[in-house]
């Protein structure tokens, strides 16, 4: 069982204080990726200036019927936050405590600047391989003072680690006893994100067909999912982040403040990712690369965990006929409307 806090500021009317309980409600579900029947208990508080309303009524409305829910007021001390909702919401859902994701919205985000972080922003790219995802990420992290997280560089690191330990990608069986002892890490070096396993530099070594193809093997096992995702959702926690992959706007990141969904045609994306690797100093033809691509799209869109697929709130680009500048010119116009 794991305790889920939120906050949030109302006016003291029933619909307000019914309107608000149901967005910190609807915040929590989503942060933590919730089923309703997941909920056991909601504890609400309210300062002594919100009485027009019970906040529990707009839980019962919303569908949480099962769950034990009460309403308390909360400690009258001097200087606190005004008109002030409060929860803590109990759920059952085979997480650890240190997965809880709290919400502390508006207002009430001075209550734990810590995690609501004033400053925390966060812009979700997804698409498929050769979309121009990272090369445009870097470019808008750059321009905007951003952390650039590359969550697919975190899935060819281990699929690197397995290939020199000899084991299959494709074999979650085998792979799965080597995640326990694997950690990768990002450091920063001359104005370059570098990519660490075990104190070596391997951002060139994870850069091949192989270890791509090898990636896209051990992102379909939940485990592998799971581990990775913690460390992208803790890197990200706090921080003024682009984060790019398959699964940010949909799973790791669902209240990023942007999502874009980047595409281009396939045609587009293998003459790039071609050209890519012939600048690696690697060997490949236009025909070899497409039907590779052709494949871990259908292996990234079609796996049973987190499979690529543009979020609901997410805005498409398509790259095919544009320039890296265009298209992060445009990412950097929608970010600052939302900063
Ligand atoms: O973006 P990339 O080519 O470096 O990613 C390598 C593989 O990792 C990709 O085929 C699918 C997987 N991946 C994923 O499943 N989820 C992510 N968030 C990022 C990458």
């Amino acid at each position: 069982m794991i305790c889920i806090r939120g906050a949030i500021q109302a006016e003291n009317t029933k619909q307000s204080i019914w309107q608000e309980t149901e967005t910190m409600l609807r915040e929590a579900i989503q942060a933590n990726d919730l089923a309703l029947e997941e909920i056991v208990a909601i504890q609400f508080t309210a300062t002594a200036d919100l009485d027009a309303a019970y906040p529990a009524v707009a839980a019962r409305k919303m569908g949480i019927t099962e769950a034990a829910l009460s309403c308390v007021a909360e400690m009258k001390v001097v200087g606190s936050l005004p008109r002030c909702l409060r929860m803590n919401l109990w759920v059952e859902n085979g997480k650890a405590q240190k997965e809880a994701k709290h919400v502390y919205l508006g207002g009430a985000a001075v209550l734990r600047p810590d995690l609501a972080g004033g400053k925390s922003f966060a812009v979700a790219i997804d698409g498929p391989a050769g979309s121009g995802k990272s090369t445009v990420a870097k470019q808008v992290a750059s321009d905007l003072a951003l952390i650039y997280i590359d969550t697919g560089a975190m899935y060819r690191a281990f699929s690197l680690y397995c290939m020199r330990l000899g084991l299959s990608t494709e074999q979650e069986e085998a792979v799965l006893p080597a995640l326990s002892d694997f950690s990768m890490e990002f450091r920063n070096e001359n104005g370059q994100r570098r990519v660490y396993l075990a104190g070596e530099d391997i951002t060139q070594t994870i850069r091949t067909q192989q270890v791509g193809q090898g990636a896209s093997n051990v992102a379909r096992y939940l485990p592998v999912r799971e581990k990775l995702v913690e460390l992208q959702r803790h890197m990200a926690q706090g921080k003024r982040v682009i984060m790019d992959g398959r699964d940010i706007g949909t799973h790791v990141l669902p209240n990023a403040q942007l999502k874009i969904y980047l595409d281009a045609a396939l045609e587009e994306r293998a003459k790039r990712r071609l050209g890519e690797l012939r600048e690696n100093g690697q060997q490949a033809t236009l025909p070899e690369v497409t039907a590779q691509i052709a494949a871990r799209d259908d292996n990234d869109k079609n796996r049973q965990y987190h499979p690529l697929r543009q979020a609901d709130d997410a805005i498409v680009i398509d790259s095919t006929d544009m320039t890296v500048e265009e298209v992060a010119a445009a990412i950097e116009q929608l970010a600052k409307e939302r900063m």
